[in-house]
C-alpha cells in the first residue's frame, strides 16, 4: 500500500440496490444514501409491497420529499412481482419512467416477501415481456423450501430456477442480487452478458464467523447470509476483476436496532452511511484501485442502459471510527463496521 494514492477521484457512484423503507424510517435514511449515490435501485417490499407502477410513482415522491433542499438524486423505482402481477401496468410503467425494473422475491424469502412469487413458472408472460421491452428482472436468488439448510439457499435457487429462467428467457436482462457464493459468480461469470450481478459491502468483508464466533451477532446478519470464507475470497475477486458483468449494490437494509437485537432479529445490515469507504477499502487491499470505478460507476450504467452520471466524488485516505449509532426517528440504527476505523472517507 505504500505507492497507493492518498486520495481517489471517479465518477459520480449509484447504488443498483437499496431499502429506504417508509415513513420515519425513510426520513432518517434517504439523505444518507444520496449523500454517496447520484442513482439508487430502490428496493420496493415496504408493507404492503410496492407492486404497480402507480404505487412506485408515489413511493418516488416520498423519498424526494424526504431529501433536503437542494439535494440531486434520483430513485429508480421497481415493482415487486407477485403471483398476480399485471404485464400491461408493468410495460405502461416502464415506458412512462416509474419503473426501471421488477423484483422477483420467492415467497417467505425474507423482510417483508410474503407476497412473494409461489411459482417462478406462473411468472412466464410477465418475464415474456419484460424481456420484449429491455426491463431489467432483479432476483433475490435463494429458495425458500424449509428442508433446504440456509447456506444452500442460493446454490439451490441456481439449479432450481435461475438456470431455467435464463434459458427459457434468453434475451431477458437479469440481476442475480447480492451474491454470496462461489456458485453465483461462477453462474453469472458462464451466462450471457444480459447477466449481471450485484455485490454487497458485507459479503466482501465477513464471512458466517463474524455472525456466530465470540457470540451471536445481530448486526452481522442479513439476508442472504454471509458464507464461508471461500465464498467471500470468489466474491472479492469478482468485484475487483474488472468484469462489467458484478457492479455496486449495498443491499442496505435498516432495522431499528431493537428489531435486531431480538430473540428473533430482523435480517439487514445498515451499511448506507460509509458504503464507498467500505467498499474501497476491498479495492485497495486487493491492489486493485483502478477497478473501483468500473464496480461502482460504470457497469451499473452500462448494464441498466442508462448514462454515467455526470461529475465525480473524491475519496482520501484518512483513518476515522465509525460512529457506534446513527440516530433515526426516535430509535438508532448501527451501522455496519460500527466502532471500526475506515482507511478512506468520502471528501465533502
Ligand atoms: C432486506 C430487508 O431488510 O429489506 N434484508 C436483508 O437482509 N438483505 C431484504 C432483502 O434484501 O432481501
Ligand atoms: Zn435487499
Amino acid at each position: 500500500m505504500s505507492d497507493a494514492p492518498d486520495s481517489i477521484t471517479i465518477r459520480r457512484p449509484d447504488d443498483w440496490h437499496v431499502h429506504l423503507r417508509d415513513g420515519a424510517m425513510l426520513q432518517a435514511v434517504a439523505q444518507i444514501t444520496a449523500r454517496q449515490f447520484a442513482r439508487a435501485i430502490v428496493m420496493p417490499n415496504l408493507t404492503p409491497p410496492v407492486t404497480t407502477a402507480a404505487m412506485a410513482e408515489e413511493y418516488r415522491e416520498r423519498i424526494l420529499s424526504a431529501l433536503d433542499f437542494g439535494t440531486h438524486f434520483t430513485p429508480l423505482m421497481t415493482a415487486y412481482l407477485t403471483d398476480s402481477t399485471d404485464p400491461d401496468d408493468l410495460a405502461a410503467g416502464h415506458a412512462s419512467g416509474a419503473l426501471t425494473a421488477a423484483k422477483l422475491y420467492p415467497a417467505n424469502a425474507t423482510t417483508n416477501s410474503a407476497h412473494g412469487v409461489t411459482d417462478v413458472a406462473k411468472l412466464a408472460p410477465v418475464l415474456e415481456r419484460m424481456q420484449d421491452i429491455g426491463m431489467v428482472l432483479c432476483v433475490h436468488g435463494e429458495v425458500t423450501d424449509a428442508e433446504i439448510d440456509i447456506f444452500d439457499r442460493e446454490a439451490v435457487f441456481i439449479d432450481r430456477h435461475l438456470s431455467r429462467i435464463v434459458k427459457d428467457f434468453p434475451e431477458l436482462k437479469v440481476v442475480f442480487e447480492h451474491v454470496t457464493t462461489e456458485d453465483a459468480v461462477q453462474f453469472v461469470e458462464s451466462a450471457g452478458e444480459n447477466v449481471g450481478a450485484t455485490i454487497t459491502p458485507q459479503h466482501l468483508h465477513i464471512n458466517r464467523n463474524a455472525m456466530l464466533v465470540g457470540g451471536i451477532r445481530p448486526h452481522a446478519y442479513c439476508l442472504p447470509v454471509a458464507k464461508r470464507e471461500q465464498h467471500r475470497l470468489a466474491l472479492r475477486k469478482a468485484a475487483t476483476s474488472g468484469s462489467a458483468k458484478f457492479f455496486l449494490g449495498t443491499d442496505s437494509a435498516p432495522h431499528a436496532r431493537e428489531a435486531k437485537e431480538s430473540a428473533c432479529g430482523c435480517a439487514g445490515i445498515f451499511n448506507a452511511p460509509f458504503a464507498l469507504e467500505s467498499y474501497l477499502q476491498v479495492f485497495a487491499e486487493e491492489d486493485a484501485l483502478e477497478q473501483f470505478e468500473g464496480f461502482a460507476s460504470l457497469h451499473g450504467p452500462a448494464f441498466y442502459g442508462l448514462p454515467v452520471n455526470e461529475g465525480t466524488i473524491t475519496l482520501e485516505q484518512v483513518d476515522h471510527r465509525v460512529p457506534d449509532t446513527f440516530e433515526a426517528g426516535g430509535t438508532e440504527l448501527v451501522p455496519f463496521h460500527a466502532g471500526e476505523t475506515l482507511h478512506w472517507r468520502l471528501a465533502e
